[in-house]
């Protein structure tokens, strides 16, 4: 698949086929999340490959908890319907202070290699700044040194859904040239 259409195509899918992921499958996606980009070359990357009903149970639950008021709508019970979970973590000392974005983009390429390969998959922050209870919850439920931070929630499975076509707002309100100008 062409990069573009991998860009263009993927959408976040919270509805999975009852269809098992093999960890060879999870290993080249992967292999494909550590090749982003990451500060000072640090790969500071560690990947938690989660099956296991009671562990996503648990995620679930600490999502849910601290999911807030305007937010209901994306409540995290879709997560223990997902054959697999990843949580990409970071190790702090090979972050050089740039633990989120190391943690992000290799997820956007997991996400990006797993449509590619016909596998769906949604974002979810796994820390919320002014709320710490929530990746030291995370972090007690899948047994996470401090030495590492827990960044993304990355459910996959198969699609068991045809998400709604996207609006894109148009490029044009979103893009100034040499200097900013308010649209
Ligand atoms: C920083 C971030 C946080 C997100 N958090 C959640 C979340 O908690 N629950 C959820 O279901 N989706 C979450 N999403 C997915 C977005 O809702 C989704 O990407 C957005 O609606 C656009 O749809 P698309 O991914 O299909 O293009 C998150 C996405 C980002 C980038």
């Amino acid at each position: 698949m062409e990069l573009k259409e991998a860009i263009r195509g993927r959408r976040s899918i919270r509805k999975y086929l009852n269809r098992d992921i093999p960890n060879s499958v999870i290993e080249e996606l992967l292999i494909l999340a550590i090749q982003a980009p990451s500060s000072m070359n640090g790969q500071p990357w560690h990947f938690i490959v989660i099956r296991e009903d009671k562990i996503k149970k648990r995620l679930v639950e600490i999502k849910n908890k601290y999911c807030p008021i305007e937010k209901q709508s994306y409540r995290a019970d879709f997560l223990s319907k997902a054959p697999v979970i990843i949580v990409v973590c970071v190790d702090k000392q090979n972050s050089y202070e740039r633990e989120v974005e190391n943690g992000v983009l290799a997820t956007a390429n997991l996400m990006l290699g797993a449509y590619s390969r016909g596998i769906g998959s949604v974002y979810l922050s796994a820390y919320r700044h002014g709320e710490p209870r929530i990746s030291e919850e995370i972090r007690e439920v899948l047994n996470i040194s401090q030495e590492l931070d827990p960044i993304t929630i990355v459910p996959l499975g198969y699609p068991d859904e045809i998400p709604e076509p996207k609006n894109i707002k148009p490029l044009k309100e979103m893009i100034s040239y040499e200097t900013y100008c308010k649209q």
